[in-house]
């Protein structure tokens, strides 16, 4: 069988790679996921849709209810105003991006992404036979309007913005999103903008760049919101042609999102909100713990600002990620994300506080 060279080109993700050579007993500080577990309220709705036979294929978009939850949470949280009709629920945030980017790449076009950025940017926009061009980051890891602009062709069919960040924990400003929204309506390029660590911000506040220009794709996830990475329930919302674009892509390749994730999701986004409230506070105290541990070895940093990851530069990042993982301890070396944070390491705090004091004392050794 010959596989085509545009999928043969891309590498396994630098993430799964990074848990390769771990021993038992290693902590694992790798992971882009919440460690608790789905709120009891939303597990039950679950329940009850299999136990009623809610069980077939949903509308193409997702659930009227759960659209009509979408569009009141864009509204109540992010101040957006998206109809039902304007939202598209989705396989995770993973389908959502590639959707987005599908509906606008034809072969050769760019697609601007900030460096570091999340891994699977670049391999969508090389599936979907389009170009990744990097866009380094500032020395705080904001992605510039100046920065971008410098990058921007006639082929630039697209811009990914991050904000709060994987891999930095850096959130960008509402000054700073609605430049990158300016630039996108003066070249008549999509902004995709993955909000999906929107409730984890510690300093600072999000702030939807749909609220600046109309060729914004939104897109979330209830994935880390509601630690349900494993219910693969994300969405997207944007404006007209851009809607039905992308909606003509998910109905063949995914028909509609698992309708019993979808009764979850409508219990998640509409129930009480004290959980999200809850680990936001957790993860703030982790990050607090795991930053001063690593200052205290002598590691310079800023505090991340949101997400659940911090970024320090320690060096070489993957001689030091090769070395921690012999110690016991997993983290991404920055080269997984692009080239601008090669000695840099991502270290996800979304791991008990016990273990992030114990791979604190393993690191301070190598550190
Ligand atoms: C920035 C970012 N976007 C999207 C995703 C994928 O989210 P989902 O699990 O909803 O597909 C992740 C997962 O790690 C992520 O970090």
């Amino acid at each position: 069988m010959k596989f085509a060279c545009h999928v043969e080109e891309i590498d396994i993700s630098g993430i799964r790679k990074s848990f390769e050579g771990a021993g038992p007993g290693a902590i694992n500080l790798g992971l882009g996921q919440p460690d608790f577990d789905t709120p009891d309220h939303i597990k039950r709705a679950a329940i009850e849709a299999i136990e009623e036979g809610f069980t077939g294929y949903t509308m193409n978009l997702g659930t009227a209810e759960l659209r009509a939850a979408l569009a009141e949470k864009f509204r109540r949280e992010n101040g957006l105003d998206y109809a039902p009709s304007e939202i598209m629920v989705t396989s995770g945030a993973s389908e959502a991006l590639f959707l987005a980017i599908a509906a606008v790449v034809e072969k050769g076009d760019e697609v601007l992404i900030g460096d570091p950025g999340f891994v699977s940017y670049s391999a969508i926009a090389r599936v979907t036979h389009g170009r990744a061009v990097s866009v380094p980051m500032d020395g705080r890891f904001h992605l510039t309007a100046e920065a971008v602009a410098e990058r921007v062709t006639p082929r630039t069919r697209a811009l990914i913005v991050n904000s709060p960040n994987n891999p930095t924990g850096s959130v960008q400003t509402r000054e700073e999103l609605r430049a990158l929204a300016e630039l996108a309506e003066d070249h008549d390029f999509a902004l995709i903008s993955d909000e999906v660590y929107e409730q984890f911000i510690y300093e600072g506040e999000h702030a939807s760049p749909a609220l600046y220009s109309e060729n914004v794709i939104t897109i979330n996830a209830v994935s880390k919101t509601y630690a349900m990475t494993g219910w693969r329930l994300g969405y997207l919302a944007a404006r007209g042609e851009a809607l039905e674009n992308m909606l003509k892509i998910h109905q063949y390749v995914q028909a509609c999102a698992s309708s019993i994730s979808q009764r979850a999701a409508l219990a998640a986004v509409s129930g009480p909100q004290d959980c999200v409230r809850m680990m936001r506070e957790e993860f703030r105290r982790r990050r607090d713990v795991l930053v001063e541990g690593l200052r205290s070895m002598g590691v310079e940093m800023e505090k991340p600002a949101g997400a659940f990851y911090a970024f320090p530069r320690v060096g070489d990042g993957n001689d030091v990620a090769t070395r921690l993982i012999k110690k016991g301890v997993v983290v991404v070396p920055g080269t997984a994300f692009g080239s601008v944070g090669r000695e840099h390491i991502r270290i996800s705090y979304a791991a008990s506080m016990e273990d992030i004091k114990t791979a604190l004392e393993r690191m301070r050794e190598i550190l």
